[in-house]
C-alpha cells in the first residue's frame, strides 16, 4: 500500500521518527481522537505503522518532510522521537526551515537539558516555540499512557498541553502531564526522574542479593517477600517488575532467568547526566550517584576478574530471627529510597533557582504517580508535602517522611553494619545513611577542611562567632590570624 497524497494542513499534531516510542505516541494521539501526521527518515516504516494500526484513528502519513510539515495545522506541532544527540539537531533545522512563527516543535527524546535550553534559544530568536518535553513510561506508557514533563513556553502549552494531557495517565481523575517550566525545565525533570530511576532499581537490588546471601534464599522466595513488601508502603511499579522478573525462568537452563543474565549494568546516559548537574550545582545526590558508579562496577569486567581473588575478610552469616531480618531489609530499602527522592528533588529545587524557573514540586510528584517508571504509592505523601510547604528544604524533614525515617533508623542502622561485616556490597543503603547522619550532624569535620585550605593555599575560612573572612598567616612563628 502506497503512501497516499496528503490532505492539506489538517493534522492536530504531527510525529516524526517511527520507532516504537514515536509510532506508540502517535498511535495513542490518534487513540484519542487527534489527527495525527507521521513520519520517518525512511517511508517504509510510516507505511507500516498505517497499515498496521490505521484503524486506530486518523493517521496522516508523510512520505517526505514537506508533506509531513505542510499537513499539519496551523500553528504546527511536530514531535520529534529520535536517538539524542546530534541527530537531534538536525531533524530540528529540517523542521524548522520549513516552519512559520509560532509554530512548535517538541523534542519527546531523553534530551540534555542544557541542549534542549541551547535549542530554545536559538528557535525562539526564529520565532519558533521549541518544547523539550520528558516522557515516561517505556513503549506500553507512550501507547497507554506516559507521564509527560513537557517545559517550553507558557504559549506552546496552551496550544500542545490539552492534547498532551488527553493521551498522559490519568491519576484519580487529573492527568500525569503538566506544565514544568520554560526552556529546559521539562528535560532537566525528566532527567532526575530518571536519577532516582537509578537509584530506586539499586535499593531493590542490594535488598535483593543481601537477603540471597545472607538467607540463602532463591529468587523466587524473594519475588514473594517482594509481592508482600509490595502491597505496603514499598507499593510501586519497579517493585512489581522486579517480582517478575525475579519469577522468571529462563526457558533454555530451567534456571532462574535472573541467573543466566550477565550481571553488568547498562545505561544510556540521564544517570550519569543527573549526576554530573548535581555536581555542578554542588548538590549532593549520594544515593543516585552510588546507583549509577554501582552500573559502572558491574560494568568493568577488567577490575573486576582483577579482584576476583581478592579476601572479604568476612564473618559468616548466622541470622536467628529470619522475619526481623528480612524486615530490616524492607526498612532499610525504605529510608534509602527516600533519601534519593529527597535528593534528587533539591536538585530540581536547585536548578529551578538557577535557571530561574518556578517549578512546583508537588506537581511533579502528582504527574508521577502514573505512567513513568517511578510512579509509587508514596508520591501522594511527596506532593502533600510540597502542597503544605512548596519550598521544603529537606522532603525527609517532613513529618511523614521523617517518622518514616525515624521508625526505620534502628533497622537502617543494623542492615549496613551487618552488611559490611559480612562483606555485601550496599552503596545505596549505605551512603543514604551516611547522608543522613551528615545532614543532621551538629558539626561535621568541613572546619577541619576549611583548616587545610587555608593552611595550604591560603582559601579563607568562616568564624562561628564573627562575620567575615579570616586567614591565619601558618608560614609564621605567630600563626596570627588577619581579616581577609
Ligand atoms: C522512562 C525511562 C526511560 C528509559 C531510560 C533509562 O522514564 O520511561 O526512564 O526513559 O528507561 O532510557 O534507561 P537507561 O537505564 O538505559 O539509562
Amino acid at each position: 500500500m502506497a503512501i497516499a497524497t496528503p490532505t492539506p494542513a489538517s493534522a492536530d499534531i504531527g510525529v516524526t521518527g517511527m520507532g516504537v516510542m514515536g509510532s506508540n505516541l502517535a498511535r495513542n494521539f490518534a487513540r484519542h481522537g487527534h489527527k495525527v501526521a507521521i513520519h520517518n527518515r525512511t517511508s517504509m516504516k510510516t507505511e507500516s505503522v498505517f497499515v498496521e494500526h490505521g484503524h486506530e484513528g486518523t493517521f496522516i502519513p508523510g512520505e517526505s518532510l514537506d508533506d509531513f510539515v505542510s499537513s499539519l495545522s496551523s500553528p504546527r506541532v511536530a514531535i520529534i522521537m529520535v536517538q539524542a544527540g546530534p541527530a537531534t539537531d538536525a531533524v530540528i533545522e529540517d523542521l524548522a526551515s520549513r516552519m512559520d512563527e509560532g509554530d512548535i516543535i517538541v523534542d519527546c527524546g531523553n534530551a540534555l537539558f542544557s541542549d534542549t535550553r541551547r535549542r530554545e534559544a536559538e528557535l525562539r530568536v526564529r520565532g519558533l516555540h521549541f518544547v523539550g518535553c520528558g516522557v515516561s513510561g517505556g513503549e506500553e506508557g507512550a501507547l497507554l499512557g506516559p507521564s509527560i514533563m513537557p517545559g517550553g513556553s507558557v504559549e506552546s502549552y496552551k496550544r500542545l498541553g490539552p492534547m498532551l494531557e488527553s493521551i498522559s495517565a490519568q491519576v484519580d481523575g487529573e492527568p500525569c502531564c503538566t506544565h514544568i517550566g520554560p526552556d529546559g525545565a521539562g528535560h532537566f525533570v525528566k532527567m532526575v526522574h530518571n536519577g532516582i530511576e537509578y537509584a530506586d532499581m539499586q535499593v531493590i537490588g542490594e535488598a535483593y542479593d543481601l537477603l540471597r546471601r545472607s538467607l540463602g534464599l532463591s529468587p523466587t522466595e524473594i519475588a514473594d517477600i517482594f509481592a508482600e513488601w509490595n502491597k505496603g508502603d514499598l507499593d510501586s511499579y519497579l517493585m512489581e517488575v522486579s517480582v517478575e522478573v525475579l519469577r522468571q525462568v529462563d526457558a533454555r537452563t530451567g534456571k532462574a532467568l535472573v541467573d543466566v543474565i550477565v550481571d553488568a549494568a547498562g545505561q544510556k546516559g540521564t544517570g550519569s547526566w543527573t549526576v554530573q548537574t548535581a555536581l555542578d550545582l554542588g548538590v549532593p545526590v549520594t544515593g543516585i550517584g552510588e546507583a549509577t558508579f554501582a552500573r559502572g562496577l558491574s560494568s568493568s569486567p577488567a577490575q573486576r576478574a582483577a579482584a576476583r581473588d581478592f579476601s572479604g575478610e568476612a564473618t559468616e552469616w548466622d541470622i536467628t530471627d529470619r522475619d526481623a531480618f528480612i524486615e530490616d531489609v524492607r526498612q532499610a530499602l525504605y529510608a534509602s529510597k527516600l533519601v534519593a527522592y529527597s535528593q534528587g528533588f533539591n536538585e530540581i529545587q536547585a536548578a529551578a533557582d538557577v535557571y530561574e524557573w518556578d517549578i512546583n514540586l508537588g506537581d511533579l510528584a502528582r504527574i508521577w504517580r502514573g505512567g513513568c517508571i517511578i510512579r509509587a504509592r508514596f508520591l501522594d505523601e511527596i506532593t502533600n508535602a510540597y502542597q503544605a510547604d512548596p519550598k521544603l528544604p529537606l522532603l525527609i524533614g517532613h513529618t511523614f517522611f521523617y517518622d518514616k525515617v525515624i521508625t526505620s533508623l534502628p533497622s537502617w542502622r543494623r542492615v549496613v553494619s551487618l552488611a559490611a561485616l559480612h562483606g555485601v556490597p550496599t552503596p545505596v543503603f549505605s551512603s543514604s545513611l551516611s547522608y543522613y547522619d551528615g545532614v543532621r550532624a551538629d558539626r561535621l569535620p568541613a572546619s577541619l577542611i576549611q583548616g587545610q585550605r587555608d593552611f595550604f593555599g591560603a582559601h579563607t575560612y568562616r568564624r562561628v562567632d564573627s562575620d567575615g573572612s579570616f586567614h591565619t598567616m601558618w608560614g609564621t612563628d605567630e600563626r596570627a590570624e588577619v581579616v581577609s
